[in-house]
């Protein structure tokens, strides 16, 4: 594995205190960004060169709804995402990203893990010791199932056989700023969140119904 050291910078907004991310090789300088969830010009004072792609965690609007600003502004930003998103993006410009594979930019590594559940595209993006989960896990809790594609079996197995098997100091860069803290290592998050302290599937069923019955907020 190559070791490099890379920055992440951190942008807070969007359809619901949405997060997207630009993580730069400090080496080679390249930028990335992760989710077009907030407008560009909130972004684009930071930029140091034109960004070489955008990750997408999944295809939720509020995770895509800029993008068409970023294709326009940048015309050779690649997008990365899951083989299925590809409908989403009506041009030559998306690469499908396969499960466990290794894309190399700059001098990063950037692994996917995909991550099924709270939607059919779900992709994790891991760099070294980071990860971003999109709306997979949060601090404080996973994502929910209530979309017409999402899947709490699916969401249990790309939580706990994926995610949790990180090594725990592993910090999770979320989509979304839902917890007491933008970012956490799994080991914390673990020990502050219910949804992530299940015995087995049908427990952690039993876990997000308790959630969703108890959840005071539509959101
Ligand atoms: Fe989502």
């Amino acid at each position: 594995m190559i070791t490099t050291d890379f920055s992440i910078k951190s942008f807070k907004g969007g359809f619901d205190n949405n997060f997207s991310y630009l993580v730069t090789c400090m080496r080679s300088g390249i930028e990335i960004i992760i989710d077009a969830s907030l407008r560009l010009d909130r972004l684009k004072p930071f930029f140091k060169s034109n960004p070489a792609m955008i990750l997408i965690t999944h295809t939720h609007t509020d995770h895509i709804q800029y993008i068409s600003s970023y294709l326009e502004c940048f015309p050779d930003i690649k997008i990365i995402g899951h083989p299925d998103s590809n409908n989403n993006f009506d041009n030559n410009r998306f690469i499908p990203i396969s499960d466990n594979s290794t894309i190399e930019v700059g001098d990063m590594e950037i692994k996917s893990i995909y991550t099924p559940g709270h939607y059919f595209d779900s992709i994790c993006y891991s760099i070294e010791n980071v990860i971003f989960t999109g709306d997979t896990v949060f601090v404080g809790r996973t994502g929910r199932t209530i979309s017409n594609r999402s899947d709490i079996n699916e969401l249990y197995d790309s939580v706990y056989k994926k995610i949790l098997k990180l090594p725990r100091d592993t910090y999770i860069y979320p989509g979304h700023d839902y917890g007491v803290k933008p970012t956490i290592t799994i080991e914390e998050n673990i020990k502050i969140s219910e949804l992530l302290q299940a015995n087995g599937k049908s427990d952690f069923i039993d876990r997000m119904a308790n959630y969703e019955k108890n959840r005071k907020i539509d959101s």
